[in-house]
């Protein structure tokens, strides 16, 4: 038997991934997003029809980023620096990409692929993140990496949105410098009373995004991907969406900023212990779209996840990214 070099087999197994994502797309685009049901999730995604055109099936080429520049000096910041907070639990902060590595004595860890979506490519300096220290720097995936540290981090949707919402606009006037700031804050494993006005999340939050705005720049949206961990207890689930409307006040409060549109997106959960809970989490996230304005709603229903059944792929949260970002362009909050 002719020996097959490891080489080709890792080659040829790449490829069959790419064309089954590719043939799993079509499929799914073929489909009306409104026929998904749970039972469906597998390798299918919802597709939805975006206002623009974008090349599908690069997603996950890798391409290089612009890493460890040092902070970016604010001085000529423009007007039409847009600021987006990205917040809420783990799969904001972003898991894709990551893997279980073994070490020779057995001991596992987990650790990114380093794969970024092709549709994180913008223009260097064009795409910014508030690090740690509340200093902008070109952005890059892990988005959370310095922010959400009690685990190791992967891909997220908010550099997606970012840089395909730059692209949607298609490059009016291309970008020379900052044109879209993203604020971390997302926590994983985090609960919707570790959010309340007064506690560390909730002014970590207000924080950042107030020294995110003192050098310019105008706070267009909030994206918050929360409620997994309200969906695991009768009491917190019952009390949800009252909490979730508070704090979606208080925020607006502390930032002055009333009408600030915000973009939740809606937890699906297949393999919860509490399957009533999620719904009840979820009719929740709905509701609340009835008591706040400039609320909206994408639903994660049918995204795929991880092997370890927790987490968005990357592949997910690419498709995320964009349906976020449908969602605030289709709604008119994104007008520039
Ligand atoms: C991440 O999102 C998926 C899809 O909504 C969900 O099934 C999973 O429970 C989420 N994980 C966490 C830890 O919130």
């Amino acid at each position: 038997m002719a020996v097959f070099p490891v080489t080709h087999l890792i080659v040829v197994i790449f490829f069959l991934d790419q064309a089954a994502w590719a043939f799993s797309s079509t499929v799914a685009l073929k489909q009306s997003v409104s026929e998904q049901k749970t039972s469906d999730i597998g390798f299918v995604c919802p597709r939805h029809r975006l206002p623009y055109t974008y090349p599908r099936f690069s997603v996950c080429s890798s391409f290089k980023q612009v890493v460890g520049k040092s902070a970016i000096t604010m001085a000529d910041c423009t007007k039409g620096f847009e600021i987006f907070i990205l917040s809420g639990q783990s799969n904001m902060s972003g898991r894709g990409g990551m893997q279980t590595i073994v070490a020779k004595d057995g001991s596992t860890s987990r650790k990114w692929d380093g794969i970024v979506p092709a549709e994180c490519a913008a223009e260097p300096g064009s795409i910014l993140r508030l690090n740690k220290n509340l200093e902008w720097e070109e952005a890059h995936e892990p988005t959370h990496i310095d922010i959400d540290t009690s685990k190791a981090c992967g891909v997220g949707p908010g550099l997606v949105f970012a840089a395909s919402l730059l692209r949607a606009r298609k490059y009016k006037v291309k970008p020379t410098g900052p044109q879209i700031g993203l604020v971390p804050c997302a926590i994983g494993g985090t609960s919707i009373v570790q959010w309340e006005k007064g506690r560390v999340l909730y002014n970590h939050m207000i924080q950042r995004t107030k020294a995110a705005l003192e050098k310019g720049g105008t706070l267009k949206a909030l994206l918050w991907y929360q409620g997994e961990s309200d969906a695991v207890e009768k009491s917190l689930a019952d009390h949800y969406e009252q909490r979730l409307v508070t704090f979606f006040n208080h925020v607006r409060t502390d930032l002055n900023n009333h009408n600030l549109p915000i973009i939740q997106v809606a937890i699906n959960w297949p393999a919860a212990p509490h399957p009533e809970y999620v719904n009840k989490v979820r009719s929740a996230q709905r509701a609340a779209l009835d008591h706040v304005k400039h609320l909206h709603l994408v639903d994660a229903l049918g995204l795929p996840l991880l092997s370890d059944h927790i987490h968005l792929t990357t592949e997910a949260q690419t498709e995320l990214g964009l349906m976020l970002l449908e969602k605030y362009i289709s709604t008119g909050e994104g007008k520039d």
